[in-house]
């Protein structure tokens, strides 16, 4: 008999009809009632056993962790909670699980701390907190993909592995064949790129912007969406050294499009999750309210998690410029300290993230959208303002996140990006596709990065964002 999800079958009517399942064991009480999950939803279905229908050795090894395969017929549930389960005729184990090595892990169950689940990445996915998060991952990615998709815009694949830094941070990751130990060191002892694979000094890609601005110059309207990699040594919980960013690029888009963009973009998408992930949404509300209970120092935030999505969902997001920022900060005082960390003394400071935070969870209480930076701060390809100071950049920031979105107005002049990138110590040699793009037809376009775990840690209330990414890289990490 074929299969069907649990969550199909919890959707079903009971007619008594013969139903085969497949999941894990979540628990078996009484030697009678065992919960099945198979991640399909966060509910498990019950599933009643007659003992003495089944023998001795099967029964001993539905355990904790142990895979199932369960048929029987499905009707109505006198359980608390549950409107169907399954009784029992026929079980199959696909595979057992040790009670007494089940211990020793996050599978074993009682309350785990998120450190202790991170250190069994490849488990934790099946507990109820790490298969709600995934799913709402799962179902944000689909719901990037729809958008673009229903808004008339290609997908577009950046490459991985490139040649330049799209954001001159210095802050990549070097791809080499060679060992190092062995051949081709020059005569400084360094690795000599131009004896290996590719000839040249390669990177894995920060970002796929230089890439999909040559490709929004002939497709209009483009995006990317996939991992890149940064190798900032920062150990916070906002920052991965492989993370994922979705990139659009609009072809004669400027910054005031590119700001309707990205607001209409994170709406759509965080209206797709409060319309499809209620479940786990509702559940993982719950877990935080619960935290916040039981740890009295933790600040109790002002909304609940759903409330909070709704909120980005029906509201405009507050824009202003850095200059009008720094006014506010320049005469503000955040709560009880009374002084920020690192005071904003003179206008073209860069905002740190506790400044970030303070316009927009006790200033203006939204998403703020912060445009017009200082060309000092910013990467070398944003357009410049006719101030000759400023650049049409934008950064939006999040409550309880900071930055989530990255963008601004490409230089599109190519006399003002040469004497940039003159400026700045790029080479033309380095970029001269970039630079053919202002040679043959260029215009004004716009595009942004956000941060897809960022928006990840938004929907689901987490606090690190090495839990809402499958098998996250940091510093010192990488086990999985
Ligand atoms: O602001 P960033 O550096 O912008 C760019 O890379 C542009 N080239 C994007 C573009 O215009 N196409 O990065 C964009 C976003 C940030 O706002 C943040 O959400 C996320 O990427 N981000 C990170 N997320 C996790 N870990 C890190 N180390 C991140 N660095 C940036
Ligand atoms: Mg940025």
């Amino acid at each position: 008999m074929k299969s069907v999800s649990i969550k199909a079958v919890l959707a079903t009517a009971p007619e008594s009809q013969q139903v085969t399942v497949n999941g894990w064991v979540k628990s078996f009480r009484n030697d009678r009632f065992i919960a099945l999950n198979d991640g399909s939803t966060l509910k498990n279905i019950q599933c009643v056993v007659e003992s003495n229908q089944f023998n001795e050795t099967i029964l001993q090894q539905i355990t904790v962790g142990a895979a199932l395969k369960v048929t029987g017929a499905l009707v109505e549930s006198q359980g608390r909670g549950q409107t169907v389960e399954i009784q029992v005729t026929d079980i199959f184990v696909h595979g057992t699980a040790d009670p007494e090595e089940v211990k020793l892990t996050i599978l074993s169950p009682k309350k785990h701390s998120l450190e202790f689940l991170r250190e069994q990445a490849h488990l934790r996915v099946r507990t109820n907190t790490f298969g709600a998060i995934m799913r709402v991952r799962s179902a944000l990615s689909f719901a990037i993909h729809q958008y673009f998709n229903q808004n008339g815009f290609q997908y577009f694949h950046a490459p991985i592995i490139t040649g330049s830094d799209a954001e001159g941070a210095g802050e990549m990751f070097k791809v080499t064949t060679l060992d190092a130990k062995k051949t081709s060191l020059n005569e400084a002892g360094e690795v000599d790129y131009k004896e290996d694979f590719f000839g040249k000094e390669t990177n894995l890609t920060v970002s796929g912007q230089l890439e999909a601005e040559a490709y929004a110059m002939g497709l209009g309207k483009v995006y990317t969406f996939g991992p890149t990699f940064r190798a900032e040594n920062s150990n916070t919980s906002r920052h991965l050294a492989e993370f994922w960013m979705v990139e659009p690029e609009v072809a004669f888009n400027d910054l005031n499009d590119n700001m309707d963009l990205a607001e209409d973009f994170i709406k759509s998408v965080v209206r797709y999750a409060l319309d499809n992930c209620m479940e786990d949404l509702a559940f993982l509300q719950e877990r935080l309210l619960n935290e916040e209970k039981s740890k009295p120092q933790v600040e109790r935030s002002e909304m609940a998690l759903i409330e909070k999505l709704r909120f980005v969902v029906d509201n405009d997001f507050k824009r202003i410029t850095y200059t009008e920022a720094i006014d506010i900060l320049r005469n503000s005082k955040p709560n009880k300290k009374k002084k920020f960390t690192y005071p904003i003394d003179e206008w073209g400071a860069d905002l740190q993230s506790e400044h970030e935070r303070f316009l927009v969870e006790k200033h203006f209480k939204c998403p703020v959208i912060l445009f017009d930076y200082p060309a000092k701060i910013k990467a070398f390809y944003m357009r410049l303002n006719e101030d000759g100071k400023t650049v049409r950049a934008m950064d939006i920031l999040f409550p309880g996140i900071g930055e989530i979105v990255g963008g601004s107005q490409r230089e599109e002049r190519l006399d003002v990006l040469k004497s940039k990138m003159e400026a700045l110590g790029i080479p033309e040699e380095e970029l001269w596709w970039y630079l053919d793009l202002r040679k043959f037809g260029t215009a004004v376009h716009s595009g942004f990065g956000l941060g897809f775990e960022r928006l990840v840690l938004f929907a689901t209330g987490m606090g690190n964002i090495r839990d809402v990414i499958p098998f996250p890289r940091t510093p010192q990490n990488a086990e999985f």
